[in-house]
């Protein structure tokens, strides 16, 4: 099958692609490279043993999306590419809404040209915005709490649109909740850049010494043990959920939403244990207040990716730390001042 991945040399993007490029699809990236390094698609080549086609485009350039239609006639596409920092989105909300909401209009005004109706979007849990039961359930209510969260509901909603105009169209909605970790091969994984937003890259630089300790955003929610309670998944576990995605759109027409997490939260002060645990470093923290913005808990509910994909994650806590401890062992600095 050849499939066009959007924003494939991004951190769940590449992983994305190996598993695509392991299962024997040929795989066309369009990337513009804002937030990834050509380095990523040369180590998924390395691991793959075999190099994804690539073009150095943004999405919402028409020409260019039709171009690579013309050329390679993908039959499906994986659409990661967007931005995805919530407090940039604050600050600079046009910014998201163009890439995020046009990007993706433009990439479907395309797909539909060259009769190409099938798509997987990336989603998140973002749009469940403060949860009021838990797990949660697809069917929970929605709503987004920054500019990010609304262009994912936004562009949810112009999916479903899409297809209720034509129902020809074959859409995957899938939610992500917290993908951390990195292949199990160390060479390719989360680079943020800057100082880390998420939890995880930023336990890890502090675990190898670039930072010197993690500040802890509120020990007085109703969890655990007071601090911020998610659902963390192993990239890679991920990435094999968006091939089942797309198995399941190449069996039956339709619109499916689907949760993508493992079911299974763990609080701040947990995941600084696991890591220190298995780098065998110690991770310095510091209590601070609540972060704007931030949910006590919120973790999925995953048996319907269960039953509608088949899909399941297989990976735990520790072989998330360990395999984003070797990844970050091996590139202190991600891929920047990296040859190969
Ligand atoms: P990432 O930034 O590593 O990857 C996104 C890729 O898209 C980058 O390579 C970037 O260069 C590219 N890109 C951005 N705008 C583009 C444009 N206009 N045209 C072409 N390329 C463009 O992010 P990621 O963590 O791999 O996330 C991938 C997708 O998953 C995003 O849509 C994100 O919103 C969504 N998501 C991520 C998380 C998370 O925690 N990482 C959680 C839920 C959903
Ligand atoms: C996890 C927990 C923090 C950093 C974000 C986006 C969401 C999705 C995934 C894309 C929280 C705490 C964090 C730190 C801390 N992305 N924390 N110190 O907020 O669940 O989700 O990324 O769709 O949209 O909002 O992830 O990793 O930032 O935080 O104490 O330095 O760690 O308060 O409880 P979050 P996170």
């Amino acid at each position: 099958m050849k499939i066009l991945v959007t924003g494939g040399a991004g951190f769940i993007g590449s992983h994305t692609v190996v598993e695509l490029l392991q299962a024997s699809a040929e795989v066309i990236i369009v990337d513009n490279l804002s937030n990834s390094s050509p380095q990523a698609l040369q180590r998924v080549a390395e691991i793959s043993g075999k190099a994804p086609q690539f073009v150095k485009a943004d999405v919402r350039d028409r020409a260019a999306l039709q171009e690579i239609f013309k050329e390679h006639q993908p039959e499906a596409v994986v659409h990661f590419a967007g931005l995805k920092a919530v407090g940039e989105s604050v600050e600079q909300p046009l910014s998201y809404y163009q890439n995020n909401i046009t990007g993706t209009a433009t990439l479907c005004e395309v797909m539909a040209e060259f009769g190409c109706k099938q798509l997987v979007f990336s989603s998140s849990a973002t749009v469940y915005g403060d949860p009021e039961i838990l797990p949660i359930t697809e069917n929970a209510p929605t709503g987004a709490t920054n500019p990010y969260g609304r262009t994912k509901l936004f562009i949810e909603e112009m999916l479903r649109d899409l297809h209720v105009s034509d129902p020809e169209w074959r859409i995957a909605l899938l939610r992500y909740f917290n993908p951390i970790g990195a292949h199990s091969s160390g060479r390719i994984g989360e680079d943020p850049a800057g100082i880390p937003n998420n939890l995880f890259p930023f336990i890890s630089q502090v675990a190898i010494g670039k930072l010197p300790h993690l500040s802890v955003f509120g020990n007085d929610y109703a969890t655990v043990d007071g601090t911020g309670v998610r659902d963390y998944i192993h990239v890679v576990d991920l990435a094999i959920g968006h091939l089942r995605a797309l198995e399941r759109l190449a069996k039956a027409p339709g619109l499916v939403t689907c949760n993508l997490g493992t079911g299974r939260g763990y609080s701040v002060l947990e995941m600084v244990a696991a890591f220190s645990r298995i780098s065998g470093c110690e991770v310095p923290y510091q209590i601070k207040p609540r972060r704007a913005g931030d949910i006590a808990a919120c973790y999925a509910d995953p048996s319907f990716a269960k039953q509608e994909l088949g899909w399941q994650a297989e990976r735990g806590l520790e072989e998330m730390c360990q395999d984003g401890w070797r990844w970050q062992q091996g590139n202190r600095q991600g891929y920047r001042g990296s040859n190969g």
